[in-house]
């Protein structure tokens, strides 16, 4: 067998032409829908992401309020920056870009965003509501993986879904939003991590393997069984004297063994990486409505 590429950057294409109509609507109501971008230090890869999702509000017609801090802003100075932009009528989205320098207090400064604007879905309010099944932001990378799948019309109900990595970014909103009693859940959950023995042990029985794990080569063709789908959630640079950068992106997955034996499988780039970005359009455009009771 040999896998279908599930085409992220198609899918988000599909879907971010559905959001420029909704922000369309939006501006013959009289409203922007506004995104307030903060991020501190100069991590290549935040940069990156940062500037990929300023670039694809503009796409879409959503205003972004750039904010790109010095790596030794203190606390204070940045929770005061989400203050003011909680009470900022033009921006209904907060992003503050993760990891954050090691002095700053990440939970503190999650806890800071407004639970309403808080379109990253990292809030325990809008976690709480989310493992509850009530309605909430939902992360934008497991959101977005759901997205690809259910768009690719892969049944996601009653499969077992083995997820490799336990962050709560991905792997833990994942497992939780898989089992929620919806069409987008119903699955089984198995969260494999790095204390898990045995690791081939269950992703061998997985009619889904999410592999988020961070490292290369973490699922391999002998992990997996024949038929499988396969979603590459890592973003792992390997040095590569070949590019003008000196480096390449490769997921989690042994892509070219285990694009063999699977029925489906993602790429890195353009799996799931455009997706996360457009959950993230989805989500703000959301709260601009809700905040004019659309
Ligand atoms: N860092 C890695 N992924 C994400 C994400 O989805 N949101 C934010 N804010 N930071 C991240």
């Amino acid at each position: 067998m040999t896998a279908k590429i599930i085409d992220g950057k198609q899918i988000a294409a599909q879907m971010r032409a559905e959001l420029k109509q909704e922000a369309a609507k939006l501006k013959q109501k009289g409203i922007t829908a506004g995104l307030g971008v903060i991020l501190v230090g100069e991590d290549p890869a935040s940069q990156s992401y940062v500037t990929a999702k300023e670039r694809a509000c503009e796409e879409i017609g959503i205003y972004s309020d750039d904010n790109r801090l010095a790596a030794e802003t203190t606390q204070k100075d940045l929770i005061a920056l989400i203050e003011k932009m909680n009470a900022d009528s033009k921006i209904n989205g907060i992003l503050v870009q993760l990891p954050l320098p090691k002095h700053i207090n990440e939970s503190e400064i999650l806890l800071a965003i407004s639970p309403e604007k808080d379109v990253d879905g990292f809030h325990p309010v809008n976690i709480g509501k989310m493992v509850a099944g009530q309605k909430a932001f939902l992360p934008c990378t497991p959101h977005g993986i759901i997205q690809l799948l259910m768009r690719s019309g892969i049944a996601i109900e009653g499969a077992h879904v083995v997820i490799v990595g336990r962050s709560n970014i991905v792997g833990k909103p994942l497992a939780n939003m898989l089992i929620q009693k919806a069409p987008t859940g119903n699955a089984t959950v198995t969260v494999c991590h790095t204390r898990t023995k045995d690791l081939a042990k269950y992703t061998r029985q997985a009619d889904i393997v999410i592999a988020a794990a961070g490292r290369p080569n973490t699922i391999t063709a002998d992990m997996v069984k024949d038929g499988v789908v396969v979603i590459d959630v890592g973003v792992n640079r390997v040095d590569d004297a070949t590019k003008k950068r000196g480096y390449r992106l490769v997921g989690d997955v042994d892509f070219e063994s285990v694009k063999a034996k699977a029925s489906f499988i993602t790429p890195v780039p353009g799996g799931v990486g455009p997706m996360t970005i457009t959950m993230l359009l989805y989500n703000t455009i959301e709260s601009a409505k809700k905040a004019i009771k659309l």
